[in-house]
């Protein structure tokens, strides 16, 4: 059962999640820290920038849910280059111990694998922070995703183009695939924090936590965890 805690709004779930990880980093120092990308996760990474200070982050290893396939590494809204701006550099971390999947289309058959092989070296991940899609997917797993996925090229839905055309010139400009960590990747994940913010999160939010565990809403899976903190504002647990 998830434990789901409604805050007042998005900064105040940002200063909690961060609380989190900084008791995680202190306990642990070489901490494996899951991050995700979105506009969901930034307040965590804002709060994060103002505690770090006194905090050795220097052997803290993460790594990212997802990565599109086929953007040029270089394009602003490559989420390699999205995790470097809004997480590396601002954190001052390593940046040899973050990895997010190669979405290079060269090696793009061994890209899973290598991630996955990684992450299990580097001993798992121990927090997750994850956002929602509007359709209910959670990395880049789209409805229909098996709940034992490990890393994967998938296709993105047009509802999750459109839904991230913001972020580009047009719709037609977001890549149509993405590699991602699966569903199987993210439950072995030892604690996920699944943030929502806003009305339009509402039914994914509800879908996730009380509707029926199915790959109709890859968020469900999320059920099957033993560890799960879910913090959502008021609009977002309105369908709670
Ligand atoms: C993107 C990401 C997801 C994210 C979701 C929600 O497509 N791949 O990891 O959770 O969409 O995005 P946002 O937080 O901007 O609403």
């Amino acid at each position: 059962m998830a434990e789901v805690v409604i805050v007042p709004d998005a900064a105040r779930a940002g200063v909690l999640v961060a609380e989190e990880i900084v008791r995680l980093i202190t306990r642990r120092p070489d901490a494996v820290l899951g991050v995700a990308t979105g506009s969901t996760p930034l307040p965590v990474y804002e709060a994060l920038r103002e505690r770090v200070g006194g905090v050795d982050v220097s052997l803290l290893r993460a790594f990212a849910l997802d990565e599109y396939v086929g953007i040029d590494p270089d394009h602003p809204e490559s989420y390699r280059n999205v995790i470097r701006r809004e997480v590396v550099e601002p954190l001052g971390l390593d940046p040899e111990r973050v990895r997010v999947p190669a979405g290079a289309l060269m090696g793009i058959e061994t890209a899973g694998e290598e991630y996955e092989e990684a992450i299990a070296s580097a001993g798992g991940i121990d927090l997750q922070i994850l956002g929602i899609g509007t359709d209910g997917h959670i990395g880049f797993n789209e409805p229909g995703s098996s709940f034992a996925s490990r890393t994967r090229v998938k296709t993105l839905t047009q509802q999750t183009r459109e839904d991230n055309a913001r972020f580009f010139e047009s719709v037609d400009d977001v890549p149509e695939h993405c590699i991602t960590q699966g569903l199987g990747t993210i439950l072995a994940a030892r604690h996920l924090v699944l943030l929502a913010f806003g009305a339009g999160k509402a039914e994914a939010v509800a879908g996730a936590i009380e509707g029926p565990v199915t790959a109709s809403v890859p968020g469900s899976a999320i059920q099957l965890h033993s560890h799960v903190t879910v913090v959502v504002d008021e609009a977002a647990a309105s369908a709670l």
